[in-house]
């Protein structure tokens, strides 16, 4: 998505680490022109799949989810990544490891709110080695929900999120591919 690769190559901060400090339009504030437009697109590549629920995990995949389900038309659903007073017995909990971060984390979501009747778009904000995504996966398989693909916005593609996604099976649609990326430059794989 070429204006997102261009905000990317504007605003976009390389830190040590491999990170990428989105800050100005992503993780921090917002830009919510730019996240119609990226919830479009999700939209227009995962149109035909009849998806019925979107689903993310707090707290920076949960701008670009919404544009996403409000572009189809359907409910969005974020994990949540610390315990809930109102979310008790009735969950699905994963554990996920971050290797940016190197911590645990619990992932829940609420029964109520994800089942076997629903076909899911995963959406998520960043996909370095792919942990996020695979808790959201192992939520669905406990709601034996389907899933029709991922959308991520940005795709650190020399980490190895991509690979063990692919290792699944499962369609996935990075919005922008970082090929390379240091301090002075960043590079993109186009499609
Ligand atoms: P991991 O396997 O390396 O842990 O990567 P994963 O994709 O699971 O991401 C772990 C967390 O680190 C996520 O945020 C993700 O958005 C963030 N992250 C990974 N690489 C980058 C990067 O280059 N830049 C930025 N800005 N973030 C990155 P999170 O813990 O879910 O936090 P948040 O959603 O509350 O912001």
């Amino acid at each position: 998505m070429k204006n997102l690769e261009n905000r990317i190559l504007e605003d976009g901060i390389v830190l040590e680490n491999d990170i990428l400090d989105v800050d100005s339009f992503l993780n921090h504030q917002i830009d919510p022109v730019l996240m119609q437009d990226i919830g479009k697109e999700f939209a227009r590549l995962f149109r035909d799949e009849d998806i019925t629920k979107v689903l993310t995990v707090e707290s920076s995949g949960i701008a670009p989810a919404v544009f996403t389900g409000l572009y189809l038309e359907v409910p969005v659903v974020f994990a949540k990544k610390n315990k809930s007073v109102t979310l008790r017995d009735n969950v699905y909990v994963t554990d996920v490891y971050s290797y940016t971060k190197e911590t645990t984390t619990e992932m829940s979501a609420s029964k109520l709110f994800l089942s076997n009747k629903d076909n899911v778009l995963i959406i998520d904000d960043f996909l370095a080695n792919g942990q996020a995504v695979s808790g959201l996966l192992a939520l669905c398989r406990q709601a034996g929900a389907s899933v029709a693909g991922v959308g991520i916005v940005i795709e650190k593609s020399f980490q190895k999120g991509r690979i063990l996604l692919e290792g699944s099976g499962i369609r996935l649609e990075s919005l922008a591919r970082i090929e390379k990326m240091d301090p002075d430059s960043i590079s993109f794989i186009n499609h």
